[in-house]
């Protein structure tokens, strides 16, 4: 695996490989077996392997996380490796935005909803990364965790508005044993809030059966909201069912309904959903 730094260096590599399909997985690093399942999926699909680790300040809104992200270049280095990834794109933040262009992409309305509503901005910085990584990798195939729905979704809709010329790939939510969402920030969690942090699965099935057994949705995410109030120290920042992945109110049409949620515990902000 060669760990690539440079802009010009990325561009050289993928004219060399362009006649094979090329798969590529934009994450933040800290891996963990979540971002292997997509590493994992690219590998079998593709030619040629891409993965990028860059924690993107385009996405963190002012009191965000951004400087106390966690990384660990070495360990992803090692995991990357042995999950068959042929380069391994980790760029500067001055390599990635040598200068403002002063041109913004404004989400617009599915950025209103869920974690758009709590973190304004953040879906702008998350295509504007994409879409200079995409511009860059030039990949057939981008892989995307469903843990992140409306991201996902936004990714979706966004590469089939403006014709991307890449396949975006979903990948199911890899969680830990007991339940929990395996995320990069759970690292943050003291010992008592892990083992709560379990509730936001649970609420979130709770709130889908309810669904199915009453067709009440209000009741359904009254449910699932006290399930967390009651069984952990955290602060529900929503839970919420849309239609997915349009994310438009719940209506008799609708087919597919996402059950997402977001909770505030001390040091770290969790989400997790899960689809009907
Ligand atoms: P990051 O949080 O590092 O996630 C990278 C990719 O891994 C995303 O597609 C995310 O949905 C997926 N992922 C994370 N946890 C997962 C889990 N438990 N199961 C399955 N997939 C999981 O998402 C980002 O980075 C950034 O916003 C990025 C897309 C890289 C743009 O900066």
């Amino acid at each position: 695996m060669q760990i690539i730094q440079t802009i010009n260096e990325l561009k050289n590599i993928i004219a060399l490989n362009k006649e094979k399909t090329i798969g590529f997985v934009p994450t933040m690093g800290y891996l963990h077996e979540g971002h292997l399942a997509l590493l994992n999926k690219a590998r079998i699909d593709n030619d040629f392997v891409v993965a990028s680790i860059f924690v993107n300040p385009a996405q963190f809104g002012q009191n965000e996380d951004l400087d106390r992200y966690p990384r660990d270049i070495e360990r992803d280095t090692q995991l990357a490796t042995d999950a068959g990834v042929d380069i391994l794109f980790h760029p500067s933040a001055s390599e990635m935005y040598p200068f403002e262009s002063g041109i913004t992409i404004n989400v617009g309305d599915l950025s209103t909803k869920l974690c758009g509503g709590s973190r304004p901005g953040h879906f702008d910085g998350v295509l504007k990364v994409i879409t200079k990584l995409f511009n860059l990798v030039q990949p057939t195939n981008a892989y995307f965790g469903q843990k992140d729905a409306q991201q996902l979704a936004i990714i979706e809709t966004f590469v089939n508005a403006y014709n991307f010329p890449v396949q975006i790939v979903r990948i199911p939510t890899v969680r830990e044993p007991d339940g929990l969402a395996k995320s990069s920030r759970n690292v943050f969690l003291s010992t008592q809030e892990r083992d709560e942090a379990v509730h936001l699965y649970q609420a979130l099935q709770l709130a889908k059966i309810t669904w199915e057994k009453t067709t009440d949705l209000t009741v359904a995410i009254a449910k699932g909201k006290e399930h967390i109030e009651s069984n952990t120290s955290g602060k529900v920042d929503y839970l919420e069912a849309l239609s997915y992945p349009d994310l438009q109110n719940v209506t008799g049409e609708t087919k597919d309904i996402l059950f997402a949620t977001a909770v505030f515990f001390e040091k770290a902000r969790l989400i997790d959903n899960i689809l009907t």
